[in-house]
């Protein structure tokens, strides 16, 4: 069960880090929240560094899964989206794969993680959501396209709330996954889902594809048309952009 233990820092490397580094020692659906990573950690070898106490930065632990959890990424889109839509009332989309955005900006980076010890397979979703930054906090060289719930609301949001949502949405989530499978929870990512129809510059090794995004397939990959041929993006590997900018 997903917030079977929470443990709450101050100060952590990284969330993820610190549950890669004690999986064995703590119990599957173990939550971990920092409010301050000093070495956060983004998609792609990416940075992610947030000030102090101004957002969210949770973790959690599945240990063994018995269900194919490939798909990880995109449920905690959808589980993330749906606890920050019921706690604040905004609606979100998501950049494929798993970027929630607002107002066409970033508001909420996911990175999972799996780490093999002994005979087992730990995975870990690690979810960054940024709720109170100030425009100062996102300097417009390196993050002009991020942005807050404070920055687009024009107020302060309760962490403790949002990270409490968030535990009960990924229990719920995982669940119906576990029982249902993904094509139950395929409505609620494909409707917030921002680049279907569009053309996207697919960013995959220093190299850039212009393609209409389609679709998404069973396994979360990105369904692609260019010149009458259709093709697969795979997550874990490349990011979307929109043609002139971020969405
Ligand atoms: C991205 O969009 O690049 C992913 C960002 C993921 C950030 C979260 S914050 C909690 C967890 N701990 C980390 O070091 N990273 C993830």
């Amino acid at each position: 069960m997903i917030g079977a233990k929470i443990l709450q820092f101050e100060e952590l490397t990284s969330t993820n880090t610190y549950l890669k580094e004690n999986a064995e020692h703590l119990p599957d659906g173990c939550v971990v929240t920092a409010q301050y990573q000093s070495a956060g950690k983004g998609r792609l070898g990416r940075q992610w560094i947030i000030p102090k106490g101004l957002a969210v930065s949770l973790s959690f632990l599945l240990k063994d899964p018995s269900y194919d959890i490939s798909l990880l990424p995109i449920l905690c889109a959808v589980a993330t989206a749906k606890a920050v839509e019921e706690t604040t009332g905004v609606r979100l989309q998501i950049k494929w794969p798993n970027d929630l955005i607002l107002n066409q900006k970033k508001l909420c980076g996911i990175l999972c993680e799996s780490v093999i010890k002994k005979d087992s397979i730990f995975a870990i979703g690690g979810i960054g959501i940024n709720v109170n930054q100030q425009p100062v906090h996102f300097s417009q060289e390196s993050l002009p396209y991020a942005t807050s719930l404070r920055i687009e609301q024009n107020c302060s949001f309760s962490i403790n709330k949002i990270e409490s949502a968030l535990i009960d949405s990924l229990e719920e989530v995982l669940c119906q996954y576990q029982k249902y499978g993904f094509s139950s929870l395929k409505p609620a990512y494909c409707g917030r889902l921002y680049n279907i129809g569009k053309e996207v510059q697919i960013l995959y090794r220093e190299k850039t594809v212009v393609a209409t995004a389609a679709g998404i397939a069973d396994n979360g990959n990105l369904v692609c048309k260019k010149d009458g041929k259709t093709f697969l993006v795979n997550s874990g590997e490349a990011s979307v952009r929109g043609l002139y900018g971020y969405v």
